[in-house]
């Protein structure tokens, strides 16, 4: 009688098991793979793209037209706006230093810096691939001490008159006949890409949200909060018809915008519980617990996934931090914000990002 109670304990207990296992094999047999490289690496340089195209346009050579603002190479000492190399290679540094394993520089045949030039043959290669076709990256696979890496090298295109005006009379550049639209040299992205041949999901967020995080940064910091104290420019709503700086959310949300008319795929938004812009608050259920999570705790990323006629997306939340000072005065005082006690390195919003998976 006991045996048979036993037995039947047993029976009971392996039948959950099995049925248990069953269930959280039919939930991981959901959990997407991942992304291929070359398109993880076309979301990273969309990204650095959009950012380095509003940056040209919307900054430098706007402003410069004007109020006579330059970007020059001193910018420190000279109150003006760092150059758009510059501005990239202080977030690319800022994207190293997070230890993600990706990094990424620009590059050129005709460099101003000779250490712009390319650092190898496959660099080499790559602008030259990308001048004849700027439509299709250059890619390779290789590795280096004992990892598999994965890079891809883009053209990087004259967006705005800023570009060709300042390098053709520049006079250490070695070419003078750059033409708006041209191609004048090459971003190179390169990713850890381990044994399998898809980059996890959670890992290509952790990618592009670097760079998004990193240009949001710069341009706070070395643009809005350093030109705002020294009295050269302000950050204003209005800043098209005030001739000021864009705000740091309408640079990041004309970036999205950017990404999201080219159609592939990727999408991001930038929103908080206490919006200043009604528009900017959690629309999603996703959205709305991702910002739960993160409030309580700003070391989480949230993330989950969902379908659109039969696509599965993964989807990432992650907090949105005073990075600099004049995040928290601008928003401690604008009238329509329903907050006014931020403090430096608090949570103010969350960024969500969400792209296709295989
Ligand atoms: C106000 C001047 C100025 C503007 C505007 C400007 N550049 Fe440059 N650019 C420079 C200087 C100076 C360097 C070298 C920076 C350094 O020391 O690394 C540089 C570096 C580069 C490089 C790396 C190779 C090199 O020449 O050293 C590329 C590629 C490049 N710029 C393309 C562009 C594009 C595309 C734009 C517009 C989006 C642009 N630049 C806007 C001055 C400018
Ligand atoms: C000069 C003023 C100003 C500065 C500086 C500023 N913001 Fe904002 N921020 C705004 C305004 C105004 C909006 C609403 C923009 C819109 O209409 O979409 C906004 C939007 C936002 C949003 C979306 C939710 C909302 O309030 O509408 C977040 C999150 C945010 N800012 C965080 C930051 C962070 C972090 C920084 C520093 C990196 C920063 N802001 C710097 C004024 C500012």
């Amino acid at each position: 009688m006991n045996k048979l109670l036993l037995s039947s304990i047993i029976l009971i207990l392996a039948a959950s098991i099995f049925l248990f296992s069953n269930q959280s094999w039919s939930e991981t047999k959901f959990i997407p793979l991942g992304v291929a490289p070359i398109i993880a690496t076309d979301y990273i340089h969309s990204v650095i793209e959009a950012d380095r195209t509003i940056y040209s346009k919307l900054i430098v050579e706007r402003l410069g037209d004007a109020i006579s603002l330059k970007a020059t190479e001193n910018y420190l000492q000279e109150n003006t706006l760092p150059l758009p190399a510059q501005f990239l290679l202080l977030a690319s540094e800022n994207v190293t230093s997070q230890g993600l394993g990706m990094t990424y520089r620009l590059m050129s045949l005709w460099p101003i810096n000779p250490q712009n030039g390319p650092n190898d043959s496959f660099e080499e290669k790559g602008l030259e691939a990308v001048r004849k076709n700027p439509n299709k990256p250059f890619t390779t696979i290789f590795t280096s001490k004992g990892k598999r890496m994965f890079k891809a090298v883009y053209p990087d295109k004259a967006v705005s008159k800023s570009c060709v005006t300042c390098h053709n009379s520049h006079p250490k550049s070695p070419k003078k006949d750059f033409k708006m639209g041209g191609v004048m040299g090459g971003i190179s992205i390169t990713l850890p890409l381990g044994q399998e041949d898809l980059i996890p999901a959670k890992v290509v967020a952790d990618y592009i949200h670097a760079v998004i995080e990193s240009d949001r940064m710069i341009y706070a910091e070395y643009v809005v909060n350093r030109l705002q104290n020294n009295n050269i420019v302000n950050a204003s709503e209005h800043w098209w018809k005030d001739n000021k700086l864009l705000l740091p959310a309408q640079f990041l949300l004309n970036a999205s915008d950017i990404i999201a008319h080219k159609r592939m795929g990727l999408m991001y938004k930038l929103y908080s519980p206490w919006p200043i812009n009604q528009y900017n608050r959690a629309v999603t259920k996703f959205e709305q617990q991702g910002m739960e999570v993160i409030a309580k705790n700003p070391k989480e990323t949230f993330i989950g996934t969902h379908e659109v006629h039969d696509r599965q997306f993964f989807e990432a939340v992650y907090p949105d931090f005073a990075v600099s000072k004049a995040c928290v005065s601008c928003h401690n005082s604008h009238p329509d914000s329903p907050k006014r006690d931020f403090k430096l390195n608090d949570v103010m919003g969350g960024i969500m990002l969400s792209f296709p998976v295989q």
